[in-house]
């Protein structure tokens, strides 16, 4: 897949530049062309005569070149890329990326490529957990930058813990899957997918609702247009934008996704029902602000409609996907809800699991049908969507 593509490795300042030669080798090998762009710190880990040497291509550092004042242009570099590879990108870097600032040829290009950008971090342990790095990578990768995940081990520092960059094997296959051609195996096919959290107004000012950040169901919306399909994303409120070939339809309520949901269902192959829906409603929304007074307040609930459950029972030959976010006894809340609502398969996710369920950009899923269930690690928010795309195509393939 890498052959013929071209690849910009970018190199920052951070102990684990040495692997960036072997991470070189293995692109060239791959048949990649590699062009090289280090930040000034760079050079001191690891020469521009190795890098020169293995990329077989002069390595680019300066914004011009002081000797015949020729300019290297971050904007060409930017055109030339079919993917931008940082590897190691060290905390410096990922923060002036996050923040636009442009100080060095690494990072102009980082802001004029339009190609797909791919971070490898590394660093201390203590500085990846930061608060502040961990912001930053997250709101990287809101803008679509994919972030290699390092691993836990042994440190230059001599700790241990998360931290080292991925090995570059590891990094080379990351970008081989990223610039595979997705095959549009589901074009034609049309699919609703619903995201985020539901609002239940108590009055103009207050409501119920649930930390759903609509991440998972985006990536699912972008993961199945990205495969060809006609897409249908009904969302709660969310700040995240949409998904590129993507329908988006934005409610607040559980009645007006419902509508949105059930309007559309006859024309539509399949459904993904990932939002957070609210299972209860005020049974009325006062129409001015609810004064306080001494007393304690009764707000009387009464119950929303069960879109999924509605949608399966007269799904007929339509692929219904279903999730389930549990907190206790989870496979056997699943495995009813599968059963009750007719899912073909359901994703269990459970706020017991580290890094799973609401926010975060990661998830830790089980599918669960009618044959069994299949756990899967700790993924991206993305990655899990890719395998719910790759389950739902061996589904209409049966
Ligand atoms: O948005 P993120 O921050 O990325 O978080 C993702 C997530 C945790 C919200 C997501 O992974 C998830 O688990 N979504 C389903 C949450 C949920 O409400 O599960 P449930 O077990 O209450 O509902 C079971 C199924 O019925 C779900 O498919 C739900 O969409 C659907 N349902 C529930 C109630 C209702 N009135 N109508 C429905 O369609």
């Amino acid at each position: 897949m890498l052959k013929g593509k071209h690849i910009l490795l970018g190199i920052t300042g951070s102990i684990a530049a040495y692997k960036a030669a072997v991470l070189c080798r293995l692109l060239k090998t791959a048949g990649a062309d590699v062009q090289v762009v280090m930040t000034p710190l760079a050079k001191q880990f690891i020469t521009p005569l190795t890098m020169a040497t293995l990329s077989k291509n002069p390595i680019l550092v300066e914004f011009f070149n002081p000797e015949n004042g020729a300019w290297n242009s971050h904007v060409a570099l930017g055109e030339w890329a079919d993917c931008y590879l940082i590897a190691p990108a060290t905390a410096n870097t990922l923060a002036k990326m996050a923040h636009g600032i442009a100080d060095n040829l690494l990072l102009t290009t980082y802001l004029s490529s339009r190609a797909p950008v791919v971070v490898a971090p590394a660093m201390d342990l203590d500085m990846f957990a930061h608060a502040t790095t961990q912001r930053n990578l997250s709101e990287l990768r809101q803008t679509g930058v994919h972030v290699i995940e390092p691993e836990d081990g042994e440190l230059a520092s001599g700790l241990s813990g998360k931290g080292r960059m991925a090995e570059p094997s590891q990094i080379v296959a990351f970008v081989d899957a990223l610039l595979e051609e997705k095959k549009k195996n589901l074009q034609g096919k049309r699919f609703i997918v619903t995201a985020g959290a539901t609002i239940e107004a108590i009055d103009p000012v207050r409501f119920i609702s649930n930390h759903s950040s609509g991440k998972m169901g985006y990536a699912i919306a972008g993961e199945l247009a990205e495969r060809g399909a006609d897409v249908l994303l009904v969302t709660g409120r969310t700040a995240l934008p949409t998904p590129t070939g993507v329908t988006r339809c934005d409610i607040l309520s559980a009645e007006e996704m419902h509508r949105a949901v059930v309007e559309a269902f006859d024309s539509a192959d399949g459904a993904v029902m990932c939002a957070a829906v609210a299972d209860y409603t005020p049974e009325h929304c006062a129409d001015r602000k609810l004064k306080k007074n001494d007393d304690d307040l009764v707000i009387r609930l009464r119950r929303t409609k069960d879109i999924a459950a509605e949608l399966g029972s007269r799904k007929g030959d339509r692929i219904l996907v279903g999730f389930a976010l549990e907190t206790d006894d989870e496979e056997a809340h699943a495995r009813e809800k599968l059963e009750r609502k007719h899912f073909d398969f359901i994703v269990l996710n459970s706020l017991r699991d580290t890094g799973a369920g609401f926010r975060g950009d990661t998830n830790k899923v089980t599918f669960i049908d009618a044959a069994g269930s299949e756990a899967l690690p700790l993924l991206s928010k993305r990655e899990v969507a890719r395998r719910i795309a790759d389950k739902i195509e061996g589904l209409i393939q049966k």
